[in-house]
C-alpha cells in the first residue's frame, strides 16, 4: 500500500553536506519527498519526540546530539514507504547496517547514526503529526 513515513536527516549527516545525497537515495528508490524542513530541534522538542525512550542510559546522548545542530526532516511517501525507508537506511547500529545503506555510509555512531526513519505505521503517524501538524503537499504525479 501506498504510505507516509517520518525521515529525519539527523545532525552529523547535515554537517557533512550529504543532505543532497540522502535525498538522492531516497527518490532513486521511487519515494517522493512530500514535506521538508530545516530546524534545529530544542531540547523539549527532542525529549517529547523521543519520550519512548526517556531513562535509558543513551538518552541523554541522544539528546545532546539531536540538539547539537540542524536537521532535516522530511515526510518520505511511496509504496511500503516505511518499510522501503528502513531497508535504505540499514540498521539502526552502523556496525550492522548492509553495505550499500545511508548508516553504512554515513554514520559515526549508534548515536550519530546519520537517519531516522519510522518504524510502523501508527508511529509515523504520531512522527509526521508532530512535526508537520499543518499537514503535507499532495503531490499528484
Ligand atoms: P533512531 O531509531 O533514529 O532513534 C533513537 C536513537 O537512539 C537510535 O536511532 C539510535 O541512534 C539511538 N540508540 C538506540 N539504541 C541505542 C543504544 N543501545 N545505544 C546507543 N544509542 C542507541
Amino acid at each position: 500500500a501506498v504510505e507516509t513515513t517520518l525521515s529525519i536527516i539527523k545532525p552529523n549527516a547535515v554537517a557533512k553536506n550529504v543532505v543532497g545525497k540522502i535525498c538522492d537515495r531516497f527518490e532513486q528508490a521511487g519515494l517522493q519527498i512530500v514535506a521538508a524542513r530545516m530546524l534545529h530541534l530544542s531540547r523539549e522538542q527532542a525529549t517529547a519526540f523521543y519520550a519512548e525512550h526517556q531513562g535509558k542510559g543513551f538518552f541523554e546522548e541522544l539528546v545532546g546530539f539531536m540538539t547539537s545542530g540542524p536537521a532535516m526532516v522530511m515526510v518520505l511517501k511511496g509504496e511500503d514507504a516505511i518499510a522501503r525507508n528502513r531497508e535504505i537506511m540499514g540498521a539502526t547500529n552502523p556496525a550492522e547496517a548492509a553495505p550499500g545503506t545511508l548508516r553504512a555510509d554515513f554514520a559515526d555512531s549508534f548515536t550519530e547514526n546519520a537517519v531516522h526513519g519510522s518504524d510502523a505505521p501508527a508511529t509515523a503517524e504520531r512522527e509526521i503529526g508532530f512535526f508537520f501538524p499543518e499537514g503535507i503537499c499532495e503531490r499528484t504525479r
